[in-house]
């Protein structure tokens, strides 16, 4: 696991989009993992001025959203189908076939969860890009689910929704249920980029980095994987004991 500490939520920002840049210029047809909320929405505007002043181009890019709540139609400006489209996808030229986010309107949600998996299967995701719950969810696994899990339908914990009540006019308005990747779809990208800015994750950047591997907390599934790389910032590391540690 390699940490990258950075001063504040810009630096953390750049950084993160250095990394995707680097490799959507290697890569003739690069697969990258995106997650909504507040912890990336830097990087996707450090990655749209990439692409208006530098001229990157995202025709040969493909994108996995990590989940989408269930319910919401993508016309709803909470879906993440929404966010996406505002915060990122409608700034650059991804081709539409290219965006890939789970149908959280899908008549029969355990075929749109097998279908999900199986193109994140057949495509191979390069990057997957991870912020982290403050109850240490990755994509929408809580707490207690299984590290076997691919892609599923999922109840969101009560922490969960009060977190994402920002978002909507009360913490009744948040769906009660999303699809997510699920922890083992995450684990088979090649890479993962966990981002962490602020105090609010402190407590779970402590966790993660103390080293006890639990369902009870799914990030700390990350010391599993081979090729983890975590951007924090000054703030959510305020916690963390960072002796032996690549920084
Ligand atoms: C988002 C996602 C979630 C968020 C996490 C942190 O697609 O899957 O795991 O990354 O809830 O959210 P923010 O960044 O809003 O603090």
């Amino acid at each position: 696991m390699k940490i990258i500490r950075v001063p504040d939520y810009e630096a953390m920002s750049k950084q993160a989009a250095d990394v995707l840049i680097k490799r959507i210029k290697e890569l003739p047809a690069p697969v990258i993992g995106l997650a909504t909320g507040s912890t990336p929405k830097g990087m996707y505007e450090q990655l749209i001025s990439a692409h208006q002043n530098e001229g990157l181009s995202f025709r040969h890019v493909t994108t996995f959203n990590l989940d989408e709540y269930i319910g919401l139609p993508p016309s709803d400006p909470n879906s993440y189908h929404s966010f996406m489209q505002e915060t990122f996808f409608r700034h650059i030229d991804i081709p539409l076939e290219n965006i890939h986010i789970p149908n959280g309107e899908a008549a029969l949600l355990e075929n749109e969860c097998t279908r999900y998996e199986a193109l994140i299967d057949k495509k191979e995701i390069d990057v997957q890009v991870l912020g982290i719950g403050e109850n240490g969810h990755i994509g929408f696994n809580e707490p207690g689910t299984s590290f076997d899990q691919i892609t599923h339908v999922t109840t969101l914990t009560h922490s969960t929704r009060q977190a994402n009540a920002r978002f909507f006019q009360s913490a009744e308005a948040v769906p009660k249920q999303a699809i997510t990747m699920g922890i083992a779809s995450i684990m088979k990208s090649r890479k993962i980029l966990l981002l962490a800015s602020g105090l609010r994750k402190a407590e779970a950047v402590a966790r993660l980095f103390s080293g006890n591997i639990s369902e009870d907390f799914p990030a700390s599934v990350l010391h599993h994987h081979p090729c983890v790389t975590i951007i924090a910032d000054n703030e959510a590391l305020s916690l963390s004991n960072m002796k032996g540690r690549t920084i």
